[in-house]
Order: C-alpha cells, then structure tokens, then sequence
C-alpha cells in the first residue's frame, strides 16, 4: 500500500510538472505575443523613420538650432486656419498629434506632406501606413506656398 501511495505521489509529482513546464511555455509565448501587438499600438501601426524626406519640392531641410519666434508666429496663425480642423498639438483628432512630429519624421518628409500630400499618400511608405492608420482620411492639399510651410514647420518645432 505504503509502495502505491510513493507511487502515485511521485507520478502526481512528474505529471505536474510537466503541465507546469507546458503552461509557463504557453504563457511565455502569449506574453511575447501581447508585448509585440502593444509595441505596435501604443508606437501606433506606422514606423518612425527619420530618414525618409519624403517626395515632392524639398529635398532637404535642416533647422537652425535656435527655432524663430517670429516664424513660429506665422506658423501658428496659418495652423489654426487651415490644420485644427483635423490636428491638435496633443492627442489624436482626425489626424495625428502634432507634438513631437520631429521625433518621428524628418523635417523635409514634414515639409513634402504639407505640399504634397497626394502623392506623398500614394507612393511615400510612411504616408501610405498612416493613411492605413488613419482610417483612409486623405490630408487634403491645402495649396499653401513654400514659405505658409516652412513657418508651419517651424510652428511644429515650438510645441
Ligand atoms: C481633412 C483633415 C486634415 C487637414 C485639414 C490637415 N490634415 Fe494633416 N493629416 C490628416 C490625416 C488624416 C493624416 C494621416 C495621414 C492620412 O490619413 O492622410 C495627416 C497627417 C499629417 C502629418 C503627418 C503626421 C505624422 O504623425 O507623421 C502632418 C505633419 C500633418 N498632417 C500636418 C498637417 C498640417 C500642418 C495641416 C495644415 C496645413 C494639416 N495637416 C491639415 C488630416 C488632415
């Protein structure tokens, strides 16, 4: 009886343990799996990719390190009438956020998706994941000239 009972202990024992061994593998694989779709949703589906300038009329653009008040100004006012329909300086409206934009793009690709955003949609890979992301909303184009642009940039440097 005494030998049964050892018996039916240690095999209790293995039989555990193994079903230990096979949770804790399904665990950690779910939890890689949850840790890479939270990746993905709190950094948002679209890559962050600082040297992409983009397509369209600039081809390079670098800051100077001090950001113009006086653009900035500019910038703020064409902002408000032409870009808070969709955008905030935090937090998602129709489009994204646009504080820390520069942490995410580069200032040229910034410069070509306010100029030209069409084609940007369609042929820039970043563009085209937002587009995805952002439910097929097309960023219109807004005509702005090259200068309404730049002091937006600069605007998007101040927040
Ligand atoms: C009709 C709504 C709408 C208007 C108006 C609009 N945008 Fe957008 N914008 C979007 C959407 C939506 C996206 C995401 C890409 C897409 O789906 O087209 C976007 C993307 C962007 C991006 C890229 C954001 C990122 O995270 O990479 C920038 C920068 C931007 N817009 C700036 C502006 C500025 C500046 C203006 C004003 C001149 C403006 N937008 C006007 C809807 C708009």
């Amino acid at each position: 009886m005494k030998k049964i009972l050892t018996f039916l202990f240690v095999s209790t024992l293995i039989a555990c343990g193994s079903s230990n061994e096979k949770k804790e593998d399904g665990f950690k694989f779910n939890r890689t799996k949850k840790e890479e779709t939270k990746t993905v949703s709190e950094k948002t589906a679209t890559p962050i990719d600082l040297n992409n300038k983009g397509i369209g009329p600039v081809k390079d653009l670098v800051f100077d390190s001090a950001i113009d008040d006086a653009l900035v100004a500019n910038g703020a006012k064409a902002f408000k009438q032409k870009c808070t329909a969709c955008h905030k300086p935090v937090g998602k409206l129709i489009g994204p956020a646009m504080k820390g934009i520069y942490e995410r793009r580069h200032p040229a690709w910034v410069m070509n998706i306010l100029l030209n955003p069409t084609e940007m949609l369609k042929e820039d890979p970043i563009a085209k994941a937002l587009l995805a992301e952002y439910n097929n909303i097309l960023m219109i184009n807004q005509n702005l000239s090259q200068e309404e642009a730049r002091a937006i940039a600069e605007y998007l440097r101040s927040l």
